[in-house]
C-alpha cells in the first residue's frame, strides 16, 4: 500500500487496507467500519486520555466475559446495535424480530402442546396461545415455538438456583394448523446484568436498567426463516422505556379476560382467567 500524508488520508489508507480481504463482504462491512469509527474519532474530537478509558472498558468486558454470561453482546444490546440489526434484516411481512438475550438455553424440553408450566410456582397464570401463519395467513406446517420467561420473582432460572433449570422454558411443536398454547405465569420487569462495566456505563450515563415484562421466543419452521423475538403485555412499567430498545409496536399484547370452559377446566382455572392470543407470521426462505 502507498504511504500517503494528512488526517484524511489516514482514513482513506485504513478502509483501502481491507480491500485485500478475499471476502469481498468482509472488505465492505471494515471499510465502512473504518470510516465510521474514524468519523467518530473526528467528531468527538476523542482525547487521548478518552481513548485509553475506551481501551480499558473493552478490556474489562473481555475480563468479565464467560461461557455464560457475554459483556460484548450487553453492550451491543445497551448501545441499541442488536436491535438495530433485527431492524434492518427485518424480512418484510414477518412479525418484527427483538432481542436473544443472555437467558435462552439450546437443552429446552419439546414439552406436549397444551402443556402446563406452571407447576404450582407463584404467579398470575396467563393461557398464551395462537398460531404460527405464512404472510398469506395460511397455517405454517411442522412449526415449533421455543419458550422462556422469568419467574414471579423476576429472575430467571440461570440467575436463581432455588428454581428447576427447565423453570419456565420448553419447546412445543405446533399441531397441523399453526396451532400452540401452554399455561404460563405473567412475566415481570427485569434489571439487565450491572455488575460489569456496561453496569458502570448506565451508572455513569443515569439510564434506566431495567426492562419491561416479556415473553420470549423462537419460531421456526422447516423452509421459513427463523424468528427470535419477544411479546411485551401492554402497560407493564418501562414498555417506554426498555434499556435494549426491543420493545416495537407489533409486539406488544393485551392480557385479557377469557371464559373459556374448556380451557379453564383443562388447567383448573377459575373463570375468568388472563388470555394472551398472538399470531406468528413467517416469511419463506429465499
Ligand atoms: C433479557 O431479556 O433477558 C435480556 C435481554 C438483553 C440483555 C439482557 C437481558
Ligand atoms: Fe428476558
Amino acid at each position: 500500500m502507498e504511504k500517503s500524508l494528512g488526517n484524511d488520508s489516514v482514513t482513506q489508507d485504513a478502509i483501502r487496507s481491507f480491500k485485500t480481504a478475499s471476502d469481498p463482504r468482509l472488505a465492505e462491512v471494515m471499510g465502512l467500519l473504518a470510516k465510521h469509527l474514524h468519523a467518530f474519532v473526528a467528531e468527538s474530537k476523542l482525547t487521548k486520555e478518552e481513548w485509553l478509558h475506551g481501551l480499558k472498558f473493552l478490556t474489562a468486558a473481555a475480563d468479565i466475559t464467560t461461557e455464560e454470561r457475554n459483556e460484548f453482546s450487553l453492550l451491543s444490546d445497551i448501545m441499541g446495535i442488536s436491535s438495530m440489526v433485527d431492524v434492518v434484516t427485518q424480512p418484510a411481512g414477518a412479525t418484527p424480530s427483538s432481542v436473544l438475550g443472555p437467558f435462552h438455553n439450546h437443552d429446552s424440553q419439546v414439552r406436549p402442546n397444551g402443556s402446563d408450566l406452571t407447576q404450582g410456582q407463584p404467579g398470575e397464570r396467563v393461557w398464551f396461545h395462537g398460531r404460527v401463519l405464512d404472510v398469506h395467513g395460511q397455517p405454517v406446517a411442522n412449526a415449533q415455538i421455543d419458550f422462556w420467561q422469568n419467574a414471579d420473582n423476576g429472575l430467571y432460572p440461570a440467575q436463581d438456583p432455588a428454581q428447576d433449570p427447565h423453570n419456565l422454558r420448553c419447546k412445543i411443536n405446533c399441531d397441523a394448523q399453526g396451532g400452540f398454547n401452554l399455561l404460563t405465569i405473567c412475566p415481570h420487569p427485569y434489571t439487565v446484568p450491572t455488575d460489569g462495566p456496561v453496569g458502570a456505563l448506565l451508572a455513569a450515563s443515569n439510564r434506566n436498567i431495567w426492562r419491561p415484562a416479556h415473553f420470549h421466543m423462537i419460531v421456526s419452521a422447516p423452509g421459513y426463516v427463523g424468528l427470535v423475538t419477544e411479546l411485551f403485555p401492554s402497560g407493564s412499567d418501562y414498555i417506554d422505556n426498555d434499556t435494549v430498545f426491543g420493545v416495537r409496536p407489533g409486539l406488544i399484547v393485551d392480557i385479557k379476560p377469557s371464559q373459556d370452559a374448556e380451557v379453564a377446566k383443562r388447567f383448573g382455572l377459575p373463570t375468568p382467567f388472563n388470555e394472551v392470543q398472538f399470531d406468528f407470521c413467517l416469511v419463506k426462505q429465499a
